[in-house]
């Protein structure tokens, strides 16, 4: 078997002050254990959460220099000796999760996105990101550090890097006809929304509503469609409307027009909120547009609280508030088939994965400026010299 090198090599972050001054450097992977998966990374998708860790909006950096990337698509090199679902060759996906403690409830339910190994303070889920959180001997919850050669504590690094080291219950097959450039963004982006659009029940006869066309947006409005709901697009960009259209959506709604929500009361059984900046949001305006018993979930992640609200607020149509995290690996192996099957395209811009262009991705990506996700691509220029 092809192994990879002894460090893996990256482009990284060094402060949140300068949070788009990307170097390329070298940095030591998890040690190789049982179940992992060697991966020769091919391209990575570049998430808004890349862009919240870099720039501090989620906390200091939790280890410095940091490589981001969790949309990452790659050929498998070798694979540890306990390691089923995979051989060399293969070409896989990783996404925003690489560990978990594989025996509490949740893992044992399909939920592993829900371990309690993994989450720290609030949202920021210390143990188990694919960038930025401390690797332990033999799972998340063994209490064992792992170390370098020279004692130091080895952390997770992300994608835009030249090889992955993954356990294989956190790498995903990629079906043929998805070209890789699709598929990473799907590892993320995909995920995040297709599991809370699935786990609501989408299906026909259900009215969605997705609130901000994104990368994890657009990626509702796809998954939305493909199982069957009528779907509405609620932007602040009004420029939106007729790729909204063509991704899925059969009505495109301006946030910004006055009175926007009037003549939508009690019409959604289901809201996604992919946006980025609900602490702006006049939430009481968008808990009107729902149905009874209708709910507004959350899974973009803002910097700041959400706004303050009455519990009276939620008492005329009986209306709920909730969140998730990411998705589980069955839910990524439905996403994967259902974007196979039905031939669902997500609209991806293509960069060359370099300290520019790695720079030019996340600053587009700040000022909402990708139309709808950017794929860090060229990596056998970058990092395997083919
Ligand atoms: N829960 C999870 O597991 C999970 C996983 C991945 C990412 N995330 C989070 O999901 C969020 C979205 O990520 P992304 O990569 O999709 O980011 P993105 O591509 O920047 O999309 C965010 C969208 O939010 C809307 N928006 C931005 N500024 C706004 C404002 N001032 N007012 C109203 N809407 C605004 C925009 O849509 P319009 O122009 O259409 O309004 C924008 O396209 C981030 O917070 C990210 O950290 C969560
Ligand atoms: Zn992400
Ligand atoms: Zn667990």
């Amino acid at each position: 078997m092809a192994s990879a090198p002894e460090q893996f090599e990256g482009f990284m972050i060094h402060s949140s002050e300068k949070w788009s001054d990307f170097t390329k450097g070298k940095f030591t992977p998890k040690i190789f254990e049982d179940y992992d998966v060697d991966i020769e990374n091919e391209c990575c998708g570049v998430c808004g959460s890349d862009v919240h860790t870099i720039t501090g909006g989620w906390g200091d950096l939790a280890v410095s220099p940091i490589c981001v990337g969790h949309e990452i698509i790659g050929k498998v090199l070798r694979v540890g000796p306990k390691v089923k679902g995979f051989k060399p060759g293969d070409r896989v996906g990783v996404g925003a999760q690489v560990q978990s403690c594989m025996k509490c409830p949740q893992c044992k339910s399909d939920n592993e996105n829900y371990c309690p190994h993994q989450f720290g303070n609030g949202y920021r889920a210390d143990l188990a990101d694919t960038y930025g959180a401390p690797y332990n001997v033999g799972g998340a919850d063994s209490g064992k550090p792992m170390k370098d050669r020279d004692g130091n504590q080895i952390w997770s690094q992300g994608g835009y890097s030249s090889h992955s080291r993954v356990h294989e219950q956190f790498v995903f097959p990629i079906p043929d006809n998805i070209p890789s450039y699709e598929a990473g963004p799907m590892m993320c982006a995909g995920l995040t929304t297709y599991s809370p659009l699935r786990r609501a029940g989408t299906e026909p006869g259900k009215k969605v509503a997705i609130v901000g066309i994104g990368g994890l947006g657009h990626f509702a409005l796809l998954w939305a469609k493909g199982l069957g709901a009528e779907v509405t697009a609620l932007s602040h960009t009004a420029g939106k409307k007729e790729e909204a259209l063509k991704l899925g959506a059969d009505h495109f709604v301006f946030t910004k027009d006055k009175d926007w929500a009037k003549p939508l009361a009690f019409t959604f059984d289901f809201i996604l909120n992919c946006a980025d900046m609900t602490n702006e949001f006049d939430l009481k305006t968008y808990m009107s547009t729902l149905a009874v018993n209708g709910t507004f979930h959350n899974v973009g992640l803002p910097d700041k609280p959400l706004p303050e609200m009455m519990a009276q607020d939620f008492a005329p149509n009986g209306s709920s508030i909730g969140g998730s995290h990411i998705g589980s690996k069955k839910e990524a192996l439905e996403m994967l088939k259902l974007a196979s099957e039905k031939g669902l395209h997500p609209m991806i811009e293509q960069i060359d994965i370099s300290e520019a262009g790695c720079k030019k991705a996340v600053e587009k990506l700040k000022i909402n400026d990708v139309r709808y996700r950017i794929t860090l691509v060229g990596f056998d220029k970058a990092f395997h010299k083919k």
